[in-house]
């Protein structure tokens, strides 16, 4: 196969006749005339008259018997009883009637809140990441580990959500809503692209931390085991098996990868912005965050929307895992932590966040209905939480241009 080099050197050889004085002007010789293959024989044929006539023979006779078995499938108008979130026969093209309003809304609430990475002004953070004073060694780790792990954990998720979830969740409202977090998580692979290439980091090391880095390889490794569960073309979900292991990839994407595993780095950039240092990549964060905490919720939600319609799925043996693998992200986060705080920074330190991160546990392991773990754990970063309160969408982008959240209202008079 030609490459692109040898296709280069091929068409200056073939445009331009080298000439032996330098001074001399080059001679430009006309390329040959290209060979006559087998398509351009087809299309030369078509003329522009009967290839129309023959689009129009086409539609008149064209077999409509596939197309129609497909409609037949959901002949009728559906009703909202006919709607479920897994296994679901009745169309997935109709949006309507409602039967997962909380779908909708979040589809409605992230529309509102879209914003892009361009937005933020970066001058502040790469005139300090280029200084030699201000940022300290282990500050700096901190903050190549957090655009390492994150630059690929988004590309994982959005993978995952398009090529393992979208399939499987049969209600056309979740869907609506798993294009836009589609949209959002390439949104924040974006971000971290546009942080790194502002400061002019390493891209290569950046980018390949997910494989490179142990700490952060391990996170990526637990997670991709359960795509890879749903990876096999001919899965399908309709078996109990099969339906628990859909369920366990959301449990993994939702409650571990988005739910758990970005806690640390979230934690430690926003520290950083409170402290005035690296605020536009604090910024890009915090939009990331917010629409973090949409997608975690989305996520609880379809999962017990799921138990409460299959409660045979959520057996003992489902609970005990849900809960296994919730602790498992939870000591993955753990090392992470020790991994990129060796010592205090920040205000923080690996101890501190150990405690967080139980307390994180707790929650996720309530909001799917099961027992908490850490009874005693305490939140140590209270600031967080009202980063991500959602009670507080109002104010969150007072700072910033509003057209997007006023799209909806446009008039045309
Ligand atoms: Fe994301
Ligand atoms: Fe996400």
């Amino acid at each position: 196969m030609l490459n692109w080099d040898e296709f280069e050197s091929k068409e200056k050889t073939t445009l331009v006749k080298p000439s032996s004085e330098a001074s001399q002007e080059k001679e430009i010789i006309s390329p040959p005339e290209p060979e006559t293959t087998a398509l351009q024989v087809t299309l030369n044929s078509n003329k522009i008259g009967s290839r129309l006539d023959k689009a129009k023979e086409a539609i008149k006779t064209f077999d409509a018997q596939i197309g129609e078995e497909a409609l037949a499938g959901s002949a009728s108008r559906i009703n909202v009883d006919q709607k479920a979130m897994i296994n679901c026969r009745a169309d997935v093209n109709q949006l309507v009637p409602f039967k997962y309003e909380w779908a909708w809304q979040k589809y409605l609430d992230g529309s509102a809140n879209h914003w892009m990475p361009q937005e933020v002004n970066m001058t502040a953070d790469i005139a300090l990441w280029k200084s030699e004073e201000g940022l300290s060694d282990d500050e700096r780790k901190i903050i190549m580990r957090s655009l390492g792990f994150f630059s690929t954990a988004d590309s994982l998720v959005a993978n995952n959500l398009v090529l393992s979830v979208y399939k499987h969740l049969t209600n056309p409202e979740c869907r609506q809503y798993l294009l836009r977090q589609s949209l959002e998580e390439a949104i924040h692979t974006h971000a971290y692209q546009y942080v790194i290439q502002s400061l002019g980091m390493d891209e290569a090391e950046l980018f390949n931390m997910y494989r490179e880095v142990p700490s952060v390889a391990r996170k990526a490794s637990w997670a991709l085991a359960y795509t890879q569960e749903l990876d096999n073309p001919n899965f399908k979900t309709g078996t109990v098996e099969e339906d628990k292991k859909l369920l366990r990839n959301l449990i993994a994407f939702y409650c571990v990868l988005e739910g758990i595993f970005f806690y640390c780095g979230f934690t430690q950039i926003l520290s950083m912005g409170r402290r005035n240092k690296m605020t536009g990549t604090s910024e890009q964060f915090q939009y990331i965050l917010r629409d973090e905490s949409m997608h975690l919720n989305f996520g609880i939600d379809v999962i017990n929307q799921i138990k409460l319609e299959n409660p045979h799925l959520w057996d003992e043996e489902m609970q005990e895992q849900a809960a296994s693998m919730i602790l498992q992200g939870m000591q993955l986060e753990i090392e992470y932590a020790r991994d990129t705080m060796p010592r205090g920074v920040l205000g923080m330190n690996a101890n501190m966040m150990e405690e967080y991160l139980n307390y994180i546990g707790n929650r996720r392991l309530i909001q799917i209905g099961l027992a908490e773990e850490f009874p005693n754990a305490e939140n140590p970063f209270p600031w967080m939480s009202e980063i991500m309160d959602l009670r507080k969408e109002k104010n969150f982008f007072e700072t910033r241009v509003t057209e997007y959240q006023t799209g909806g209202a446009l008039s045309w008079d």
